[in-house]
């Protein structure tokens, strides 16, 4: 059976470790690529991780490069190329230098992989992901950010620690921008099929929304020389999972809203089913008033970091 090829664009943190993540996983071949100043350092990468194979024991090819040629004809791209963020930067004043990298990147993925799903990680996720879109102009369900997976996990991840119960018995959203204006929803989160709203006073639970919330920078806080990569790199292996095994996941990303909560053409963090086809489904949940004003609150957000960016890129 032939391999799906996996490239990923940007071997630092979040790059090699998703490229761990998916080839222990056999999820494919991985093209690791980064820039020519990087010299020999993907293809180090590549190599080290091939090395681990025998040991761990998995099969699959590792490409360390900086020619674009060897990403051609992927099945997924994966864009973790760009800054990341130090102490005291929120993901926006990634902003100027990351839609340059980023959009380089998506005019180099559309020359070579023009019938790729592309994830995109890079920050600020949601404009890099319109940046991918517009460059590209690849259709929409064929480009997709990850954010939720992520965030959804450091949720559920802090609601175990709460509960002092296995993270396999927590289910959760959220919706809206990789950001501050992230919107958890209680009535879609559960512990054991158990309403968490039973488990949790509200003032405990809004204060783990609020970890949640911050949950990047408490991460930068702590490494102080860069950001998350572990977490990060195991949601965008999800994602990459979903495609390549066409597994049909039920999962919130960062996708392109029109009509769909009526975001009017930005992509947003919503639930959506994903498979080979990328986002073939976008699931419109009923919202309490709420859990509506705090998602417009984020897609406004969202529009105006984009606004930003299209006069930066103009
Ligand atoms: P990093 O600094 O370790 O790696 C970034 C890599 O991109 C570097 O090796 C750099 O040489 C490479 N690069 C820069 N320009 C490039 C280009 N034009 N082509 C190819 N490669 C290029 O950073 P890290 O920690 O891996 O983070 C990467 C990005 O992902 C950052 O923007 C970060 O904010 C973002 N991020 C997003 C998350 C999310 O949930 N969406 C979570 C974690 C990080
Ligand atoms: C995070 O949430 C930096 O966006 C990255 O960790």
């Amino acid at each position: 059976m032939r391999r799906a090829k996996i490239s990923i664009i940007g071997a630092g943190n979040v790059g090699a470790t998703t490229a761990h993540w998916c080839a222990a996983a056999e999820l494919g071949d991985v093209v690791l690529l980064d820039i020519p100043a990087t010299e020999g350092m993907p293809a180090g990468k590549a190599l080290d991780l091939f090395q681990a194979s025998p040991i761990v024991g998995f099969d699959a090819r590792l490409t360390g490069t900086t020619d674009w040629q060897d990403t051609a004809s992927s099945d997924v791209v994966v864009v973790t190329a760009g800054i990341a963020r130090k102490p005291g930067m929120s993901r926006d004043d990634l902003l100027s230098t990351n839609a340059k990298i980023v959009g380089d990147v998506a005019a180099r993925i559309r020359d070579t992989s023009p019938n790729a799903v592309v994830i995109v990680v890079s920050n600020p996720l949601d404009a890099m992901v319109q940046r991918t879109f517009q460059v590209t102009g690849f259709p929409a369900h064929r480009v997709i950010g990850q954010a939720g997976i992520l965030d959804t996990a450091r949720y559920r991840a802090f609601l175990a620690m709460e509960l002092g119960v296995s993270v396999e018995d927590i289910s959760a959203m959220l919706l809206g921008g990789h950001g501050d204006t992230m919107v958890p929803i209680p009535s879609c989160t559960s512990v054991g099929g158990i309403p968490v709203t039973q488990l949790i006073p509200a003032e405990r639970l809004e204060a783990i929304v609020k970890r949640t919330r911050d949950g990047g920078a408490e991460i930068v806080s702590l490494l102080k020389t860069g950001s998350a990569y572990y977490a990060p790199a195991a949601a965008t292996a999800q994602m990459v999972e979903a495609v390549v095994r066409d597994k049909k996941r039920l999962v919130p990303c960062a996708a392109y809203c029109d009509k769909e909560y009526g975001v009017g053409g930005f992509f947003v963090g919503v639930p959506v089913i994903l498979g080979s086809g990328g986002v073939e489904k976008i699931v419109e949940l009923r919202l309490e008033p709420q859990e509506r004003a705090g998602l417009d609150k984020s897609i406004a957000a969202v529009k105006e970091l984009v606004a930003v960016m299209n006069r930066l890129t103009a």
